[in-house]
């Protein structure tokens, strides 16, 4: 059923139409999913002979001997070996998508700093070619830490395919619409979603509306997961059933393809002769996924007084030292604010962790101007920050009445490691110079008197 002429058009697995349609819910279930009937061996992994002819082959996404509840793998059922989608390997250039360690020597990284949103250029650019990265962070060849990045995304890829040996990589769109057309399936996100694609997928990325920007945190150490609640229970938060992992689709498509690899903060192409995408049924538990943000559950403050910025975790990426994330993803979106006798806003701190800010659309309460949708904010280790002049006064004094904000979503990828600008981001981004300088005219109100508020 070789088919060297089909439009790039992928045959998925039937799914109940609906709101899940295409998708899975649940987070790191046990899925099982076929894009033809009888794919899928049953009872076993490894038959003698597959179905239709297919290769079966593993993908391990922890080590073998990974504790039970963190083990992840899926059993793929292919058109061929991933072995046929590899050849000899090209070192490439990609001189905007940099990997820790990249300090840069004439950039300073010690520093609060802000930028505009990164405008799109003329030049078409593709997921690969328009990825432009802003901080790194820890080591990408002892797998710890991350790497930030802005994407600008005019291109589909034609033909073309990646893999990151190196990361999972959280994808948080600003701008536009993107599918990943994955190995286990397609994903489609727009503002408002995020997707993870896990270390080791093969994918391409097409547009469907552009141009396209967005967000990347890509995670070089141990697996996003969901937050313990702790006290909270077993709801609200990030809830596992809204998140959504595609059901099974494959193309059978034989053209000259090249696919790119990351590995070791490395770029390097082999050339082959068919889509690598050919995965027509699997069931695991490692598999990409998105998630709509605004199924976020806030929970916060009902009396006085504001919780810890943690309270608003989606994910977090262990680092190995308890309670100590290599990679927190937390969400700041619309909700009530209630507390009495409170300053609202999030208070004056400094931090161990490092801090990076995206705005996705409105007006964040710490910073009403100047962060602005597709804006990135950097606050680096025990660097002290908290609200600019304006908010402080605006929330000093407002009538603490309950307050809904709305029309407001911004996040934050913080890591227990220092971020370091790339020269991207220090010399060619929009960086606000002034942003320092929105805490110069905070006033010393302290006079000695007693009781003065
Ligand atoms: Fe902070």
């Amino acid at each position: 059923m070789t088919n060297q002429t089909s439009p790039r058009k992928m045959t998925q697995a039937p799914s109940p139409e609906g709101p899940h349609a295409g998708y899975m819910p649940g987070f790191g279930n046990d899925f099982e999913t076929e894009a033809l009937p009888g794919a899928l061996p049953q009872g076993m992994n490894s038959p003698q002979k597959c179905n239709y002819g297919l290769y079966g082959e593993q993908l391990s996404g922890t080590a073998f001997t990974a504790p039970s509840h963190q083990n992840e793998r899926t059993w793929c059922y292919r058109i061929r070996p991933s072995v046929k989608h590899s050849h000899r390997y090209e070192k490439i250039d990609l001189p905007y998508w940099k990997s820790a360690p990249n300090v840069v020597p004439d950039v300073t990284s010690l520093g609060q700093y802000r930028w505009d949103p990164v405008p799109h250029s003329d030049t078409p650019l593709t997921w690969l070619t328009g990825m432009r990265t802003m901080t790194t962070a820890g080591d990408v060849n002892t797998q710890v830490g991350m790497a930030t990045h802005i994407y600008l995304v005019t291109e589909s890829m034609e033909d073309e395919y990646f893999f990151s040996a190196d990361s999972e990589m959280l994808v948080v769109p600003q701008e536009g619409r993107l599918r990943f057309s994955t190995e286990l399936g397609i994903i489609d996100i727009a503002p408002q979603e995020i997707a993870i694609i896990p270390r080791g997928l093969v994918y391409r990325v097409e547009v469907l509306e552009g141009p396209a920007r967005g967000f990347v945190c890509e995670n070089y150490g141990q697996k996003f997961e969901l937050p313990g609640r702790g006290p909270i229970g077993a709801n609200c938060m990030a809830n596992p059933r809204d998140f959504k992992t595609p059901v099974a689709a494959f193309e059978d498509r034989e053209v000259p393809s090249t696919v790119t690899i990351k590995w070791c903060g490395q770029f390097h192409e082999t050339k082959i002769g068919q889509s690598p995408l050919d995965v027509v049924a699997w069931h695991g538990n490692y598999a990409p996924l998105k998630y709509d943000l605004s199924t976020y559950c806030p929970v916060g403050a009902i009396l006085f007084d504001h919780p810890d910025p943690s309270i608003f975790t989606v994910l977090t990426a262990p680092s190995g030292q308890e309670g100590t994330a290599n990679i927190d993803f937390v969400l700041f979106r619309e909700r009530w604010m209630v507390a009495e006798d409170t300053f609202r806003p999030p208070w004056y701190h400094k931090n161990i962790m490092s801090e990076l800010m995206g705005n996705i659309y409105g007006q964040y309460d710490a910073k009403p101007k100047g962060f602005i949708p597709g804006g990135v904010s950097l606050h680096n280790m025990m660097l002290p920050h908290g609200p600019d002049k304006n908010a402080f006064e605006g929330a000093s004094n407002a009538d603490l009445k309950a307050e809904k904000l709305d029309n407001t979503m911004s996040f934050m990828f913080e890591t227990r490691f220092p971020q370091h600008l790339t020269a991207f981001a220090g010399k060619e981004a929009p960086l606000q110079d002034d942003y320092i300088d929105c805490w110069t005219d905070m006033e010393k109100k302290f006079d000695g008197t007693p009781g003065k508020k």
